[in-house]
C-alpha cells in the first residue's frame, strides 16, 4: 500500500536526550510527557517508561482541536488504564491547561501528604515535561505559566538550556531534558510523524507522502475528502490517483490535461495542518 520513502535520523540527539532524562529524573516528584492527539503511538518514545522507572506519570494528549474527539476520548481511557494520569489540551488556545496544576497534585497527593507528615508543608513539586520536538512543550508552559515562560517556536534539533519554570507557589516544571526524539521504528510512524510536522516533512518525497496521507483518508475518513476537495474517493485509485483528482478539481492545471500533483500534496498537508480538513486522527487504540 505504502510507497517508499526516506526518513532522516538523528541517533545522537536519542542518546544525548536518555543521558539528560536520567540525570535529572532524581529532582523531580512526576514525569509529564506530551503526545500529539492525533497520533499518540507514533509521537510517543517507548523509551520513557523505561527511563521514567517508578515516577508518577502524566499524560498530556495536546492538539485536541485538530483531533477527532471520539478518538481522543478512547485514548484518554486507554493510557488511564494503564496508570497514567490522562489531560487533554489545546496548548495553542489554552483549552485544558487549567486542569494542569490540580491533576498533578491529584497525582502526587499520597507524596504531599508524605512530605507533610515529615514536616515539609507546601513543599513544591517538581515536574519534568517531555516530548518530541514539535510537538507543544514551550506553547504548553507558556499557557500553564501565563506568561511567556519558555521560548515557543523552536525547530527540530536546537537544543535549549535546561530551565525551572515556576507555575504557582507549590509547583515548578522542569523544562527540557525534553528534547526526545522521536523513533521511526517502522515507515509508517515516520509518514505519520511527517503529516502533522513533528519531523520537516521537506526531507521526505512531498508527493509521495501526500498519496500515502490520502490513502490513509480514503481509509479513515473518506468524508473529509468528499468535503473538502468535492469529489468521492474512488476505491481503485492509487494515491496519486486521488491527488490528481484533488488537482483537477482544485484547477491546479500545469499544461493540457497535466495536473500539479505536488502543489496538490503541499496544499492538502498544509491544510490538515491547518485543520481544514476537520478534527481528523491518524491512530486510535486498540482497545
Ligand atoms: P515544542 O516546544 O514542543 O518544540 O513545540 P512548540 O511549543 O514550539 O509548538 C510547535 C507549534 O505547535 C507551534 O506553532 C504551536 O503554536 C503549535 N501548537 C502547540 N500546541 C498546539 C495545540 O494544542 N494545537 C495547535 N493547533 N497547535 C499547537 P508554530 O511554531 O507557530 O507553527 P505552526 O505549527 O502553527 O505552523
Amino acid at each position: 500500500m505504502y510507497e517508499k520513502m526516506n526518513i532522516q535520523w538523528f541517533p545522537g540527539h536519542m542518546t544525548k536526550a536518555q543521558r539528560m532524562i536520567e540525570e535529572n529524573l532524581k529532582m523531580v516528584d512526576a514525569v509529564c510527557e506530551l503526545l500529539d492527539a492525533r497520533i499518540p503511538r507514533a509521537s510517543r518514545n517507548p523509551d520513557i517508561d523505561r527511563l521514567a522507572g517508578d515516577k508518577p506519570r502524566l499524560i498530556i494528549l495536546n492538539r485536541i482541536d485538530l483531533a477527532d474527539p471520539a478518538i481522543t476520548a478512547r485514548w484518554k481511557r486507554y493510557y488511564e488504564a494503564k496508570g497514567f494520569a490522562v489531560l487533554e489540551t489545546d496548548a495553542k488556545s489554552g483549552k485544558g491547561v487549567g486542569g494542569f496544576a490540580p491533576a498533578v497534585r491529584r497525582l502526587l497527593a499520597e507524596k504531599l501528604r508524605d512530605y507533610e507528615s515529615k514536616g515539609q508543608v507546601g513543599r513544591t513539586l517538581r515536574v519534568m515535561i517531555l516530548g518530541i520536538p514539535n510537538v507543544g512543550k514551550s506553547t504548553f508552559i507558556n499557557k500553564v505559566a501565563g506568561r511567556k515562560a519558555a521560548i515557543a517556536g523552536d525547530r527540530p534539533g536546537v537544543t535549549r538550556g535546561k530551565q525551572w519554570i515556576n507555575i504557582d507557589s507549590g509547583l515548578d516544571l522542569l523544562d527540557t531534558p525534553g528534547i526526545l526524539w522521536p523513533r521511526f521504528d517502522s515507515q509508517e510512524v515516520g509518514e505519520m510523524l511527517a503529516i502533522t510536522n513533528a519531523i520537516k516533512a521537506d526531507v521526505l518525497d512531498k508527493e509521495t507522502l501526500g498519496a500515502n496521507f490520502m490513502l490513509r483518508l480514503r481509509e479513515m475518513y473518506p468524508k473529509a475528502i468528499e468535503e473538502r476537495y468535492k469529489f468521492a474517493p474512488d476505491p481503485d485509485m492509487n494515491g496519486f490517483e486521488l491527488l490528481e483528482q484533488a488537482a483537477k478539481k482544485r484547477g491546479f492545471l500545469v499544461s493540457k490535461g497535466e495536473y500539479d500533483i505536488e502543489r496538490m500534496a503541499n496544499t492538502l498537508l498544509g491544510e490538515y495542518h491547518e485543520g481544514k480538513l476537520g478534527r481528523l486522527s491518524l491512530e486510535a487504540p486498540n482497545d
